[in-house]
């Protein structure tokens, strides 16, 4: 099956716009941008308590984008790296990422419905939302695990409250996206004959999914308003996550959590 069989809401063009507008970056070499992040450092804590830190493991990650997933999965647990993204600019931006980490690892440009191979881990962040059926692509993903390998899918939450910002404030995101629950991802991951290990909302009531560019169509009322409000309630809501951790408390639910993530493991 390739991506021409089913519906998918994006095209290789529209995210070559999209990562054109990044620079290769070492900002991803250190984990510093997980660790000051409460979203990206809940992610963290829910993967070390699954994952065993083994560098003869293999890796790769489907619509690998910047890499920044890549590396991190290099860097925290010394996984064999590969990509696999069909924009042409982000798998330069990814080879240029991985080369300022200092990191070897593979980048293949190519629609990651017809890729062939095994891996120990395969991981995909942001991707399936962007498909009308998004259980033709799990599926897809699924037949890349070893035995005994596991697959990671992690996706935005658009519904609950995250949803309505976005309805509210960027009706347009569902253009591109679907709307897909945690329900929804534990029933096609069963279905595909995969054992969970995890399946949860998480990041709390962080605000990654509050649209920055909100009211472009204002500019002034963007730039003056919006920008710096949108900043200071990002920073301050990601503290209080922060010292929330600290204190040993998770508040997570579907209705409030920006992300969800399912962990499966295909049996030996
Ligand atoms: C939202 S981005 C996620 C990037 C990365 N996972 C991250 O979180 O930084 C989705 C990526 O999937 C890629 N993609 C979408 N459909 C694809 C396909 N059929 N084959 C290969 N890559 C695809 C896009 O080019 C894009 O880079």
């Amino acid at each position: 099956m390739t991506i021409a069989d089913q519906k998918e809401l994006t095209s290789a063009e529209y995210w070559n716009n999209e990562w054109r507008r990044l620079a290769p970056s070492r900002c991803y070499a250190s984990l510093d941008w997980v660790h000051r992040n409460y979203l990206y450092r809940a992610f963290d804590r829910l993967l070390s308590g699954l994952l065993p830190v083994d560098p003869d493991r293999t890796f790769i990650e489907m619509g690998s984008g910047p890499a920044r997933w890549m590396i991190y999965f290099h860097r925290r647990f010394g996984y064999r790296v590969v990509g696999c993204d069909y924009s042409e600019v982000s798998c330069d931006l990814a080879r240029r990422n991985l080369a300022a980490a200092g990191i070897v690892g593979e980048v293949m440009q190519a629609d990651f419905m017809t890729i062939e191979g095994q891996y120990d881990v395969v991981f995909s962040g942001g991707v399936v939302e962007h498909f009308d059926r998004p259980q033709d692509v799990l599926a897809a993903f699924a037949r890349l695990v070893a035995p005994g390998g596991i697959l990671i899918t992690d996706v935005p939450n658009l519904g609950g409250l995250n949803g309505l910002y976005r309805r509210l404030l960027k009706p347009e995101t569902f253009e591109t996206h679907r709307l897909v629950t945690l329900a929804d991802l534990r029933r096609i991951h069963a279905g595909l004959g995969l054992q969970e290990m995890l399946a949860t909302p998480y990041g709390s009531f962080t605000l990654g999914r509050l649209p920055t560019d909100a009211f472009r169509r204002f500019p002034r009322f963007q730039r003056t308003v919006w920008r710096p409000f949108h900043l200071v309630a990002s920073r301050g809501v990601n503290r209080a996550c922060l010292l929330m951790q600290g204190a040993g408390v998770r508040l997570d639910h579907r209705l409030i959590s920006p992300h969800l993530v399912v962990i499966s493991r295909k049996p030996v």
